[in-house]
Parts: structure tokens; sequence; C-alpha cells
């Protein structure tokens, strides 16, 4: 089970970057209409959607539909973020998208992508799903120690079976040579139809001075932590901290991390 609260508390480096380019996706796409129907695709907690895109939406009397595939999180999201222009769904796009009659003018998904393991596919129902003209706004992590760990760990002894189908989280899409995500990932999109507005990759950093919030972050969303029982769990963190410290070059009692990642922005466009 994903773990909401958590999620939120440690979220301080998602936030930030969801304060920072969610208005530079807002900015790039184009706003004539009123009226409109926006999707905020992996919506998690709900505060991003509240914060970022619900402002805009009220600007242009619209109505935010917000989906997640996680129950904990939408009943989060319910509660804290709920307004009379927001409607929230459970569902996955691939399988049981809630809103089948809707046709949607603008997508964001911010930090979500990347969890989806038939990309082409996610992608090309997406598209069937704008009216035409529509704007799809979306950053996604093509490369990070998160999913690499889901190997390290997966393959380990101790942890193997509590991790059983850790391969599916590990996207053959992007997980291949560095540095090429965003060519494999502007190759779908313009197969599939879409026009490319604008796609970046972006390069960051974020200092970590609590080491406990870096490894929280991480446990509020990795899906194995359900199924592994609760005195493990002190244990797989240690694990934890073994995998991110060796990997960024640090002792294993390091208090601070310097994250360093990478990311892709992009909007698209369906044509008219
Ligand atoms: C890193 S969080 C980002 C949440 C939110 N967009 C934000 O900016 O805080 C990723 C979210 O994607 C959701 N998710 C993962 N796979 C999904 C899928 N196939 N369909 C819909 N949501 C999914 C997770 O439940 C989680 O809430």
């Amino acid at each position: 089970m994903l773990d909401p609260e958590k999620y939120e508390n440690n979220k301080s480096v998602a936030a930030r970057d969801a304060a920072e380019f969610v208005p530079k996706i807002i900015e790039i796409m184009e706003w004539k209409n009123n009226h409109e129907n926006i999707l905020d695709y992996g919506c998690g907690a709900g505060s991003t959607g509240y914060n970022f895109i619900l402002p805009q939406v009220e600007k242009f009397e619209s109505h935010l539909y917000s989906v997640d595939i996680s129950e904990p999180m939408l009943e989060f999201a319910r509660n804290k973020y709920s307004h009379p222009r927001i409607t929230y769904g459970k569902g996955d796009i691939e399988k049981d998208f809630p809103w089948e009659n809707v046709k949607f003018d603008k997508i964001f998904s911010i930090y979500v992508l990347h969890f989806i393991s038939d990309i082409r596919n996610a992608l090309k129902r997406f598209y069937n799903i704008m009216n035409p003209g529509g704007f799809f706004g979306f950053t996604l992590v093509p490369k990070s120690y998160y999913r690499t760990s889901f190997k390290i760990l997966g393959e380990s002894e101790k942890w193997k079976g509590y991790m059983k189908g850790y391969e599916d989280h590990i996207l053959q899409w992007m997980e291949y040579e560095d540095g090429k995500g965003h060519e494999v990932i502007t190759n779908i999109l313009q197969s599939i139809g879409f026009n490319i507005v604008k796609l970046e990759v972006v390069q960051r950093s974020f200092q970590f001075n609590d080491m406990n919030t870096y490894l929280e972050l991480y446990l509020s969303i990795n899906p194995f932590l359900k199924s592994i029982p609760e005195d493990l769990h002190p244990s797989f963190k240690d694990d934890l901290r073994r995998y991110v410290t060796d990997f960024a070059g640090i002792p294993f009692d390091s208090e601070q991390i310097i994250s360093k990642y990478e990311f892709v922005l992009a909007v698209v466009q369906k044509p008219q």
C-alpha cells in the first residue's frame, strides 16, 4: 500500500519541482476557452492538482478530473483537497479509466508515467481520450535509483520472497543506454500522432539534510512494503540505506545526501 501521509510529509523534492514546472507547463499550453475538461493523471495525495492546477481551472471555469490507481492516495486527497471543481476517481488508463465518456482538453501527469510499463499503449489511450487540439503536459524520470534498487533488493536472498514481480517495475522502455530516455519517448509520442510542443531533459539535484526524509519518501511509494512483515521494515530500510549510500559513494551513516536526477519535461498536442 502506498502511504499518502508519508508521501505528503516527505515529498519536498517533488513539491519543489511541481511548484516550478506545473506553472511552466501551464504557460506553454494554450488557454483560450472556458469550460474545459482537465485531467490530472496520477494525482497522488492531491496537493499538486489543488495548489498548482486548480487556480487555472477556476480562472477558466473548467473542471479538474483527478485520477489515481491508489485508493489510500485518493482517500487522503478527497479529505484534504476536496473542491467543487475537482472530481476524484480511481483508475488506470490501461484498464479501468473511470470517465469513459469525457474527452479532455488538457492532461497533466506529474511524476507518474515512469510507473507505467506499457507506455506506448498508455500514451495511445491518452491520445484517444483527448479532444483535437488538446495539450498533454508531463514530467517523468527516465532513470532513477528508486527503480534500479528494485533489482538489487529484489534479487537478494533476503528480500526476493517479498518482491515477486519486481521485474515489472524495471521499465524496458527506459532502462537502457544512459541519456536516451528523451529520444525514446519522443519517437513513441510522434508515432502515435502527437505534435511535440516542448520536450526537454532537466538536470536537477536536491540536498536532503535528513537521510530519514529521503528514505521515507522512497518507502512511501514502494509497492512491495505491504508484503514485508512490519518487524522487518527497519531491516529493509537499513538495506535501502546501504544501497543508496553506496550508490552515492558516501558513508552508511551519512545524514545528508545530495540526490542527483534528471527528468523529461514535455508538452505535446493532439493535432486539430
Ligand atoms: C510520485 S507520485 C506523484 C503524485 C502527484 N502527481 C504529485 O505530483 O504529487 C506517483 C503517483 O502515481 C500513481 N500511479 C502509479 N501508477 C499509476 C497508474 N498506472 N495509473 C494511475 N496512477 C498511477 C501512484 O499511486 C502515485 O500516487
